[in-house]
């Protein structure tokens, strides 16, 4: 129970301190998609594929891609990019591998539609993150590259009628020290019986 909550606690985002000289191994990544893919699934079922990007022209390609939506992001909502964010762009075309989750299928437009949609694919996603956190292997939740899937599948060569979702790039970690976020704890964000104003 212990390794569970700490795993759980401690998968952060992991931007620096990453191994970018050493390859992530194939035999990790296979196990790290077998416990995501005994996420939960809605009725669609197993709609999910993985697709792991090491050719060095495609991470190039992608990380170009992800450079500039950042910086577009960064000046539309006028925000300086944390260190932490740049260390990351800055060489995101050296990470070993790039790992996508797609959904096979679009969501409807209706919140019930795209809340079973995305529900079968994001904890998926999230329990690959768990799993490669487990291994020693650092990644980061993105999804700005959704901004322009149609690039990423031009590049990826991935069919119409496809969902792009996250990207996690990964690799190995050099000792990054993980710790819980400071977050708001359960009593202040949990209810009983009837909605409470905060
Ligand atoms: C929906 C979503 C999208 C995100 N997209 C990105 C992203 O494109 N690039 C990035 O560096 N981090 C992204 N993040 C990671 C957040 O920036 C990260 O959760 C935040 O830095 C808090 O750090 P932590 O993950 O260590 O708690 C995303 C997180 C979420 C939930």
């Amino acid at each position: 129970m212990e390794d569970v909550e700490h795993i759980l606690s401690t998968a952060r985002s992991v931007r620096r301190k990453l191994d970018y000289s050493r390859p992530v191994s194939k035999e990790d990544l296979l196990a790290c998609i077998n416990v995501a893919v005994q996420a939960p699934t809605g009725i669609i079922g197993e709609n999910w594929r993985f697709l792991v990007v090491t050719d060095p022209d495609k991470k190039k390609q992608i990380a170009d891609i992800y450079c500039e939506v950042l910086q577009q992001i960064s000046v539309d909502r006028g925000v300086t990019l944390k260190p932490t964010h740049n260390a990351l762009m800055d060489r995101l075309h050296e990470i070993p591998c790039m790992v996508f989750v797609f959904a096979i299928g679009e969501p409807t437009d209706d919140v019930g539609g795209q809340v079973g949609f995305f529900g079968s694919i994001l904890p998926a996603a999230w329990s690959l993150m768990l799993a490669m956190r487990a291994r020693g292997i650092g990644t980061t939740w993105t999804s700005l590259l959704t901004a322009r899937s149609k690039e990423v599948a031009s590049i990826l060569e991935v069919p119409e009628g496809v969902t792009q979702t996250v990207m996690l790039p990964a690799a190995y970690t050099l000792g990054a020290r993980l710790k819980p976020a400071d977050r708001r704890p359960a009593e202040q964000v949990t209810y009983w019986n009837t909605w409470e104003a905060d």
